[in-house]
């Protein structure tokens, strides 16, 4: 069959408020044209993030009820790290509320003043946490990953040579870890191959380094692997997951991606002292071992969430119409990033609009006339997002997209048939759109909760 169906029914519904465009009008000028300041019952489409929005299963559900609340010892966090681990088979497991406590907790063991840490590409929350240690965070993801036209079918690929030739000129002594982020989120949620997790492990074996994966969206990357990389075509999900971890040395993980959770992660390694010394912070801030700062009934749904998202017809599903909205977008002649992600799709609003400059905010206008179009709220990534200087001054980013990012097991496909419906008639008439400008901005992370307005 050419129609890849949801491989579920729907058994309990959420309504969808509709809302006219005169309404919609009027909720965005009060949240002064901010999408992040919008009351989410006010939007019919929500792909502002992938993240903690997923629809979990009714054996999700179930298992929340078989939740063990004990304070230690709890067997809801025995079977949440058998599941783990039956996937990423590192010796400890430690659960937090989300992936930024584990990263938290990993950097202030092995960040500080002077280390740099490699990463293909790190997202922001991972570049955050290093850099409040004083070290450095570093991107050498390759040069075919940094050009959104074009198509290459591991973009999240690190550049090897590079990453060589950087341990060589920082000194092993200053680099604690290498990092592959599976997908790459911040580069266009591209995939990272097989071949180059196994090449960026030779390198660290070499030097004696550890390699760590930031693993949110693992299983979409492996799925990219058993469809594009020769080898792995009678491979399945779960082994090809097994293999990619078998190259690593730990992981921290946000449950709220691949875990088809809403609130979740873990930090895990085989290394014992950092490990000691992570159960420690994690006392101190999120919990007892047995429970990091979760629920045991969280714990239960992400072990479930764990068998689930590893099932081919589910990720067959997922990508396929995440693949789907990104060829209808191409076919109505809007520029996107090349080829489609695996939890998004990135509008380049830069060449959609080339009539307003970047520092007009062309993400910026496209997401608000998505809003009052049609009312589906995406997120802005580029000059808003990243063009705020440390100094005050401001810089047009290298890129003006706008992320279009489908959470799991949620939205149908007439859902997102409504998505290219809109986004069709939008590029129709696309230069009606201005620019914009901010009237008022915080000093840092100004796209949360900086107001803005239309020029003109
Ligand atoms: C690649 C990547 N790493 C880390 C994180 C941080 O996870 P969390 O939002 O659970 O703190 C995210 C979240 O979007 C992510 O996409």
């Amino acid at each position: 069959m050419k129609t890849i169906i949801e491989p579920f029914k729907i058994k309990s519904v959420e309504p969808i408020t509709m809302t006219n465009r005169v309404e919609r009008e009027r909720f965005l000028r009060k949240a002064n044209y901010n999408l992040f300041k919008l009351d989410s019952e006010h939007v019919i489409i929500d792909l502002l993030t992938d993240s903690g929005t997923s629809s979990m299963s009714a054996k999700q559900w179930a298992a929340i009820m078989q939740g063990d609340e004990s304070y230690a010892g709890s067997p809801s966090f025995h079977r949440f790290q058998k599941a783990v681990q039956h996937l990423m088979p590192f010796k400890h497991i430690i659960p937090t509320h989300q992936g930024r406590a584990a990263e938290k907790i990993l950097f202030s063991i092995i960040g500080g003043k002077g280390k740099y840490i490699p990463n293909n590409t790190h997202f922001d929350t991972t570049r955050a946490n290093i850099e409040f240690t004083g070290a450095i965070g570093v991107d050498l993801v390759i040069e075919e990953g940094k050009n959104p036209a074009l198509e290459h079918p591991f973009k999240g690929n690190i550049n090897l040579e590079r990453l060589k030739a950087f341990i060589e000129e920082k000194g092993v002594e200053n680099i604690p870890v290498v990092m592959l982020t599976v997908t790459n989120n911040s580069g266009g949620g591209q995939p990272v191959s097989m071949a180059n997790i196994r090449a960026t492990k030779e390198i660290c074996k070499q030097y004696g380094i550890p390699l760590f994966i930031d693993a949110c969206r693992f299983a979409e990357n492996a799925y990219f692997i058993k469809i594009r990389e020769e080898g792995y075509a009678h491979v399945s999900i779960e082994n090809i997951v097994k293999e990619m971890f078998s190259y690593a040395d730990g992981c921290t993980m946000s449950a709220k991606k691949d875990a088809l959770v809403n609130i979740g992660g873990w930090l895990a390694m085989n290394h014992e002292e950092w490990a000691q010394h992570a159960r420690n912070l994690l006392i101190l801030t999120e919990g007892f071992p047995t429970y990091g700062g979760l629920a045991g009934r969280d714990l239960e749904a992400m072990a479930v969430g764990l068998e689930e998202v590893v099932q081919e017809d589910y990720l067959h599903y997922r990508i396929t119409s995440t693949q789907y909205l990104g060829n209808h977008l191409l076919k109505a002649g809007i520029p996107i990033v090349r080829p489609a992600g695996g939890h998004a799709i990135y509008i380049d609003a830069r060449a959609m609009l080339p009539h307003i400059k970047p520092l007009e905010y062309p993400g910026q206008s496209l997401a608000v006339e998505m809003y009052l179009h049609a009312g589906i709220r995406a997120c802005e990534i580029g000059t808003v997002m990243f063009g705020l200087q440390p100094d005050g001054t401001e810089k047009e980013a290298a890129m003006d997209l706008v992320r279009l990012a489908i959470p799991r097991r949620v939205y149908t496909q007439s859902h997102i048939d409504y998505v290219i419906e809109a986004l069709t008639e939008i590029n129709e008439r696309k230069h009606e759109l201005g620019g914009m400008k901010i009237t008022w901005q915080p000093p840092q992370l100004r796209h949360f909760t900086a107001d803005f307005d239309f020029i003109g």
